[in-house]
């Protein structure tokens, strides 16, 4: 497990008042991975709205969940009812958005969950601040790659129809951008492939990171 570069007790927080100190915990995160029987991880999921980000979480978290790890999905229809429901859909709302899933993910973490986040995030520089929190190791974004034409069709919430007709505004793909990830660590094509099939991907991948290794080498 990579070494953490939090800072300690004698360092002040970078960015906030110097009052502020880091106060280390006396359960590791090597202990909560031994009780969990699990590495904890961020799989980070985007893409446009109705591309599948929440179906695919929830399913995984699911087939996770009965493998006995522990999960949790942030999800963002969810999270803008509480936590962020001050936030609408200007650029700067939306950076802000993925600036506090990015932090609560990393709690999250520290917690030892498996945790998978289900939001548009749209702009990369917004998407690349929320990697720049965690290890490498930690991180796996996968892109729901689905054309828009498909989850125009699909608009299971009608917003597609309502954007159109100028109802709404700033819409992902059809009044905001959406800018498509250059290097995420996995394309998960939700138009040519089943739920089932994603999961197996994204399972074999996180097989491979050593989510689930023997705990004698965590
Ligand atoms: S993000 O851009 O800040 O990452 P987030 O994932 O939290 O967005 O929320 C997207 C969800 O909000 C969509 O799935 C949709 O249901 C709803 N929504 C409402 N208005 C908009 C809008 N203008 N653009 C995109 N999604 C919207």
């Amino acid at each position: 497990m990579p070494a953490y570069t939090r800072k300690t007790i004698d360092q002040p927080v970078q960015g906030s008042s110097s009052e502020v100190y880091w106060q280390t915990a006396h359960v590791s995160r090597q202990q909560r991975a031994q009780k969990h029987q699990h590495r904890s991880c961020v799989i980070w999921f985007t893409g446009l709205s109705g591309s599948g980000k929440s179906t695919l979480a929830h399913a995984l978290e699911l087939r996770l969940h009965q493998m006995q790890c522990s999960t949790f999905v942030l999800d963002g229809d969810n999270v803008r009812h509480g936590l962020c429901a001050d936030l609408a859909f200007s650029a700067d709302e939306r950076t802000e958005n993925i600036r506090r899933i990015g932090e609560v993910s990393k709690l999250f973490l520290e917690a030892g969950v498996i945790t998978l986040t289900a939001f548009i995030s749209p702009y990369e520089e917004d998407r690349k601040a929320a990697r720049a929190l965690f290890d490498s190791a930690d991180f796996i974004e996968i892109y729901c790659q689905c054309a828009l034409e498909e989850c125009e069709k699909r608009d299971v919430k009608g917003l597609y129809k309502k954007a159109r007709q100028g109802l709404i505004k700033e819409f992902t793909g059809i009044s905001a951008p959406y800018e498509v990830p250059q290097t995420p660590e996995m394309v998960c094509n939700t138009q040519t492939n089943s739920v089932e099939s994603c999961i197996d991907q994204i399972l074999l991948l996180l097989r491979k990171r050593g989510v689930f290794l023997d705990m004698k080498t965590l």
